[in-house]
């Protein structure tokens, strides 16, 4: 398996559960700091790598098939937020969010396809609630995100005919997009701002990491954390002009916790 972002939150935790479990993953980041191998850490190897530079997906993906021999499940984790007004967001943080959280998993998930189309593996796309409904403040981050949306629903339909042709369709490749709430991880001192909202508090990182290995075991699609905020995502969807009025009533829907 490998994860990339495992260097911190949510993919360092969903590698040492996925590792505790027997699983040999390997993990990339750009802080080799963050990646411990064993005996001392839960990675097999290390990948550091900036997945913003062009061609570091490809070379990711190369040396995680150089130290496994193929790959089953690619969780593409590494991503960063930036929280503010649109119209005062400097335009190379507007690149940097595309870069990192919709142009890096493109390329992984690019170059990572013929693997998981050998294993029938899994691709899994960690998005954001903001992908799936607009949230103020954070409209670049949400546009990326939004973006993982359109390469999960398109793979699906690609590969559900293109997958190992001798195979059941249980083995042909599935592709998960996880769309978490705000999570207690270093993301938030890592962006622009802090966390703000006084409610909901961030989940505990392991709840998100449970719920991915578990979307990992089921070969689950679609997974919204914590469950109730799928209400929201189908308010959205069926009754966007109501979303809209809830989103902008100052104590409801725009307090949505975001990430
Ligand atoms: N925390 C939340 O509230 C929340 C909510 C919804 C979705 N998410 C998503 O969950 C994913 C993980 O976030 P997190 O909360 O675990 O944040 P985090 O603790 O800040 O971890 C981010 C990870 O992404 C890696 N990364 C960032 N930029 C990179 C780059 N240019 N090249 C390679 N790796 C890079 C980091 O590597 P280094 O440490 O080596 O820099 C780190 O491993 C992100 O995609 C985020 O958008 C987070």
């Amino acid at each position: 398996m490998l994860v990339t972002g495992a260097s911190s939150g949510i993919g360092a935790a969903v590698s040492v559960l996925l590792a505790s479990r027997g699983c040999r993953v390997v993990g990339s980041g750009r802080r080799a700091e963050g990646l411990t191998v064993a005996p001392d850490g839960s990675l097999e190897a290390a990948v550091v790598a900036d997945l913003t530079e062009p061609g570091s997906a490809a070379g990711v993906v190369e040396k995680a098939v150089a130290t496994l021999g193929g790959l089953d499940v690619v969780v593409s984790c590494a991503g960063a937020g930036w929280e503010g007004a649109f119209t005062t967001m400097p335009p190379a943080e507007i690149d940097n969010l595309l870069d990192i959280n919709l142009r890096a998993p493109l390329h992984l998930a690019h170059a990572a396809a013929p693997h998981l189309l050998a294993s029938g593996g899994q691709l899994v796309l960690v998005g954001s609630i903001a992908g799936l409904v607009g949230v103020p403040k954070e409209v670049a981050y949400g546009t990326a995100k939004a973006g993982l949306r359109g390469l999960a629903d398109g793979l699906r339909i690609e590969w559900s005919s293109q997958g190992n042709p001798s195979a059941s369709s249980s083995a042909r490749p599935t592709v998960t997009l996880v769309s978490p709430g705000a999570v207690a991880t270093p993301f938030f001192s890592r962006r622009n701002r802090p966390y703000s909202h006084s409610w909901p508090h961030p989940m505990p990182v392991t709840k998100v990491a449970r719920r991915i290995v578990r979307a990992i075991d089921r070969r689950q699609e679609d997974v919204v954390v914590p469950a109730w905020l799928g209400l929201a995502v189908r308010l959205n969807g069926g009754l966007p002009g109501l979303y809209r009025a809830l989103a902008t009533f100052p104590w409801h829907i725009q307090r949505l916790p975001s990430g």
